[in-house]
């Protein structure tokens, strides 16, 4: 199911608000690889920052972006030059169409269990050409980042309509490595808050290279922080660029 703060328009433009370009250090990261790529797909795509920027700086190849979020997609679309599709990796069947995939944003969190992120994993194997490469983040569970979604953390943002709207994340509960939390968003212009409720997967670095290694997906890079400093026991962010290592001779 899809969190109601990417599938509600309103709470896709909000998104925006509290992630501008600017702030965004992991989009100035991917943006370099964007642009050295012919054709990427960017699962989990949001409101398309990173294509959109990469058209803007000058990409003249495919861009494709996939997002199962209406809202989040209905601002991507505000470029019609990138493809957009509505939908997930189990709904799309690319076969050696891209050398590059991205997913930004933490996106691969949202794979709860190993039998997920398998089929993810494989999905974006099989839509990569041999040698073609894998870049995303995920956080580090060791920095454990949810001890900072409390309220007293909420942040406020004055979207472009001039509606000033706060967003407070609560930890409901945390079991394994998954860890459920509410955002609540209000505004003195809403009759009421607007609350999503989403649940994400903290997996550590040893997982996440046996579930690559798996999907046939071979480490390359790994850092801990959007400087490239090097991936440690307390890193905020496992950031893994993986290439896709070639099928063996008549498998696809
Ligand atoms: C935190 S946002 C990140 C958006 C964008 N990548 C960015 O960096 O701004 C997470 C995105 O993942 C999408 N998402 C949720 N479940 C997904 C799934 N199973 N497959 C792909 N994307 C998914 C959401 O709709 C949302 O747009």
């Amino acid at each position: 199911m899809v969190d109601q703060a990417f599938s509600d328009p309103g709470l896709a433009e909000v998104y925006d608000s509290l992630h501008p370009w600017y702030s965004r250090d992991d989009l100035a990261f991917y943006l370099p690889l964007v642009l050295e790529a012919s054709a990427v797909l960017d699962v989990g795509c949001g409101t398309g920052a990173l294509l959109h920027r990469a058209r803007e700086a000058g990409h003249s190849g495919r861009l494709c972006g996939l997002d199962p979020a209406d809202g989040m997609l209905a601002r991507a679309r505000n470029r019609a030059d990138i493809e957009w599709v509505l939908g997930d990796l189990s709904s799309v069947s690319w076969e050696r169409a891209f050398d590059l995939v991205v997913m930004t944003g933490h996106a691969l969190q949202v794979f709860l269990t190993d039998r997920d992120l398998a089929g993810a994993l494989a999905k974006i194997r099989r839509a990569l050409i041999a040698g073609g490469r894998f870049a995303c983040e995920t956080r580090n569970p060791a920095a454990r980042a949810w001890e900072g979604w409390v309220p007293g953390n909420a942040v406020e943002v004055v979207t472009a309509d001039g509606t000033t709207v706060r967003a407070a994340h609560q930890v409901q509960a945390r079991w394994g490595d998954l860890v459920r939390f509410t955002t609540t968003f209000s505004s003195p212009k809403w009759a009421g808050p607007r609350r999503s409720e989403s649940t994400l997967r903290f997996l550590d670095a040893d997982s996440l290279a046996d579930a690559f290694a798996e999907a046939g997906l071979r480490i390359d890079e790994q850092f801990g922080d959007w400087n490239r400093g090097p991936l440690t026991a307390t890193s905020p962010e496992i950031i893994t660029i993986a290439r896709a290592t070639p099928y063996p001779a008549g498998d696809i």
